[in-house]
């Protein structure tokens, strides 16, 4: 049998991916960089860097769409001869002797080898700096000395994304550089409004630089021919305008078996307002000597990645699990771990998908990326609940999206999405469980980042359920406004126009009857939450009346929410139902059944075994399970984007991983761990390896957010990977529900819901200031605890609770 093609494997010791082959079906990516300077890196060093946001502040500049896809990125060039080379074989594509690329824990290495010479680079982003390092190895392997020109190249954006793509009537005329040694500077608009300018810097002496792009690359030439490379010969341009770059020169003469390290530095630097300038027209380099000096050295830089290395072992030491199975234990250990830290930086800003200009952080996607990451920086969630709660509206409703770099809510998205305030209810709630850190919950926060209107946390949660309550349709289920978590379910919007958003257009929503079971299933979940937490702190009161609130939606959902075999989906602006039997297409969705059968609605009838039941029926294929079954195959004007994309793709019966955790964690709750246990395993990526290398296409050590469902032309093709909900849904079932160790106020509560084939494991917990090594014993069961045994004494109960210290658990299934 032909073997199947492969670009890469894992390699768990090093928590490395390895890419063998530079022609990935997609470009495969990583992240660099954990708190505010930030940059994205392919398999081949494509990609760019920026300051927080990577609208306002991008330093390199980046071409999505490009022909042919990924040209930009951080270039060495390398001429040997007449043979020129880059260590990742673009943008020269020149065939070499070897390449490989690991992408580890905010690390990039990538290494090239031609006619004896290696190159080899090391990027990373130091902690708590604002550079991305470049850490360039040379060997010469071959037993002739080698005269090599290494040509670096980095391309400047003119800071604002969004405007460096259109207005070129400006931009042509307003690039800056100053050049001192070694070192590039990027001061476009810093004599005006700008108090922050960029470095491009080599730790050695150059011959010549470049930092004018069409003297480097010729106006008729490519990246992947350079006309000043091609010719090896620097021309030491001055950028006046057009479009500035920085390229160092360097000869480099290397003995048979000499190795010799460069170390280059993307920098970035703010200055006071009185202290920009050292001198009419020049810039203050002060502080960006300082980062240089701190940096200079390979000594320094080893370092300075040695300290990466550990804050990645200290985080990925919080949790551990040792099941015996390699593929799973990857996943749980590092991957999935580490595309939650991702997704809790960026939210859905900056990817290969998102382009980092349309998006800022969302409302609801950064409360669930926060349960992904709550256990990793309890600090940085902390601070995350106060800025997303700083959006929320007096009466509860929310601001969609807010900018990072203001912190502000996004006008242009505006709000009126009503799942949203829900989720700061389940964000605060993972934050409270997993510190015990009941003080936030006194933090005085704003409405609308205003000064003077500022509340409790505690006050901001009230008005979130109050929201859900106070926007009842006729069926006393929740209003669905512009759209609950399914964006594309747009069932105000009523549009005809191309020009018109769905995203924002409501055409008509006075008089509506459109209302959602996904909010209502989310009400309930969160409903009770809260009712927990209000217990916890002694308002009565306010539990008993949330309480009241939780049961009459429960009510309402099984008197107007079940269609007999599964949960409806939603009722139109019309009253008219929405994934139900009696339609004609879709007449079932995930996202109800998710929601519903995670807050146990009508369990005792029957309702939560049928619509799981319904799921692994109607929704389930070979890759996972769909959106909604049968897919829309014409455009429905009263519900809006849904109905927009051909069959299979997105929110038309796609298989949007993020919703298949709801099901499996209802599986879950349902005891039913052999169902829960083949989802899982369907989306989880290095179950799936295999398929990912041609078929799916997109990184297969990350999840994506969509996967093409069943219907569609080519099923199994995935896209949008890495920023995507997935990731903090897949860490939440897998750590709280299937290996069942879950956070709770006064301790870890263990519920594990396990295939029948599931063998003894161990799970490493650090919980506050405890640590916990847990070893449960399955027994073939699939559920129920039988026994905990804690440091050598039974306990009543499953809550194991929290006291400082080393603890050794024993559970008995
Ligand atoms: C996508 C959604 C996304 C929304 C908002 C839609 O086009 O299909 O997945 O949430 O845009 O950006
Ligand atoms: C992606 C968005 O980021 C998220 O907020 C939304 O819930 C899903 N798409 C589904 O539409």
């Amino acid at each position: 049998m032909e073997q199947q093609k492969r670009y890469g494997h894992f390699d768990d010791q090093h928590r490395e991916y390895v890419i063998t082959d530079p022609q990935t079906p997609w470009p495969w990516i990583n992240y660099l960089g954990n708190e505010d300077f930030f940059s994205l890196i392919s398999n081949t060093a494509g990609g760019y860097s920026f300051y927080k946001d990577a609208k306002f502040r991008r330093i390199t500049r980046y071409r999505y769409n490009n022909v042919p896809m990924d040209n930009g990125g951080r270039y060495f060039y390398v001429k040997d001869g007449d043979t020129v080379w880059n260590p990742g074989w673009k943008p020269c594509k020149t065939p070499l002797d070897f390449y490989e690329c690991r992408h580890g824990m905010s690390y990039t290495r990538i290494t090239g080898r031609k006619n004896g010479v290696e190159a080899s680079v090391l990027f990373f982003v130091p902690l708590k700096k604002w550079c991305e390092v470049q850490k360039l190895t040379l060997t010469n392997n071959s037993s002739e000395t080698k005269q090599l020109k290494l040509f670096s190249f980095e391309e400047w954006c003119l800071w604002n994304a969004a405007t460096d793509m259109e207005n070129f009537q400006r931009n042509f005329s307003t690039g800056e550089v100053e050049i001192e040694g070694s070192t590039i500077y990027h001061k476009t608009e810093y004599r005006e409004r700008r108090n922050h300018y960029a470095f491009y810097h080599v730790n050695a002496e150059i011959q010549g630089f470049d930092t004018d792009r069409e003297t480097f690359v010729g106006l008729y030439n490519e990246f992947a021919d350079p006309q000043v490379v091609m010719e090896g010969k620097p021309r030491n341009s001055h950028a006046h305008g057009w479009s500035p770059i920085a390229s160092h020169y360097i000869e480099v003469t290397l003995q048979p078996g000499e190795q010799k390290d460069f170390v280059f530095l993307l920098g970035y630097i703010e200055n006071e307002q009185d202290e920009k300038f050292e001198a009419p027209q020049v810039i203050n380099k002060k502080k960006a000597h300082a980062l240089i000096a701190e940096l200079d050295t390979t000594a320094k830089v080893d370092k300075a990645f040695a300290e990466l290395c550990e804050y990645w072992d200290a985080l990925l030491n919080i949790y551990k699990v040792r099941t015996g199975n390699d593929k799973l234990d990857r996943m749980v250990n590092i991957w999935n771990q580490y595309q939650c830290m991702v997704t809790f930086n960026f939210s859905r800003s900056a990817s290969f998908f998102e382009s980092g200009v349309g998006r800022g952080m969302g409302f609801r996607d950064s409360n669930q990326d926060l349960v992904g990451f709550v256990h990793q920086i309890p600090p940085r969630a902390r601070q995350r609940i106060i800025d997303i709660a700083s959006t929320q509206f007096p009466d509860g409703g929310c601001y969609h999206q807010y900018q990072p770099l203001t912190k502000r809510g996004n006008n242009d998205i505006g709000g009126g999405f009503n799942d949203d305030p829900c989720w700061l209810i389940f964000g605060t709630v993972a934050y409270i469980k997993e510190t015990g850190d009941f003080s936030i919950l006194d933090e005085m926060v704003p409405f609308d980042n205003q000064p003077g209107s500022e509340v409790t946390l505690f006050e901001h949660l009230k008005v979130s359920m109050d929201h859900v309550i106070k926007n009842l349709g006729p069926h006393m289920l929740p209003l669905i406004g512009r759209a609950d978590w399914n964006d594309c379910l747009n069932l105000n919007c009523f549009s005809w126009d191309p020009n018109e958003s769905f995203q924002t257009t409501e055409n008509v929503s006075e008089g509506t009857k459109a209302e959602s079971l996904m909010i209502a299933g989310l009400f309930v979940v969160t409903g009770k939450d809260y009712v927990a937490l209000c217990k916890k702190i002694g308002n009565d009161a306010e539990a008993a009346r949330m309480q009241q609130a939780v049961d009459a939606m429960t009510d309402a959902v099984k008197k107007h929410g079940w269609d007999g075999e599964w949960y409806l989906r939603a009722y139109d602006f019309y009253g008219n139902k929405i994934g139900s039997n009696e339609c004609d297409e879709a007449k079932i969705f995930i996202e109800s059944q998710g929601w519903c059968t995670m807050a146990e609605i009508g369990a005792e009838d029957g309702m939560v075994a049928k619509s799981l039941d319904s799921c692994k029926k109607y929704l389930e294929c070979e890759h996972g399970m769909v959106l909604n079954n049968p897919a829309f195959t014409k455009y429905i004007y009263e519900y809006g984007e849904i109905s927009s994309y051909p069959e299979g793709y997105k929110e038309n019966a796609g298989i949007f991983c993020h919703n298949n955790p709801w099901v499996i964690i209802g599986e879950c709750l349902a005891g039913r761990g052999n169902d829960a246990w083949s989802h899982y395993a369907k989306i989880l990526p290095s179950y799936v390896e295999e398929k990912y290398q041609t078929l799916h296409k997109v990184e297969p050590y990350v999840n994506c957010q969509m996967v093409a469902g069943k219907d569609a032309f080519k099923p199994g093709e995935g896209k949008n990977s890495w920023l995507t909900g997935t990731a903090a849904w897949m860490w939440y079932t897998v750590s709280e529900f299937i290996l069942g160790i879950k956070p709770d106020y006064d301790g870890i509560r263990i519920d594990p819901c396990l295939p029948e084939t599931a063998t003894d494991y161990t799970v490493q917990r650090r919980f506050r200031d405890a640590d916990y090594e847990i070893t449960i014993h399955p027994n073939g069961q699939q559920k129920g605890v039988k026994q905990i045994v804690l440091d050598g004494s039974p306990i009543e109960g499953n809550v194991i609770p929290y006291s400082a210290g080393k603890h050794m658990v024993e559970v008995t299934m």
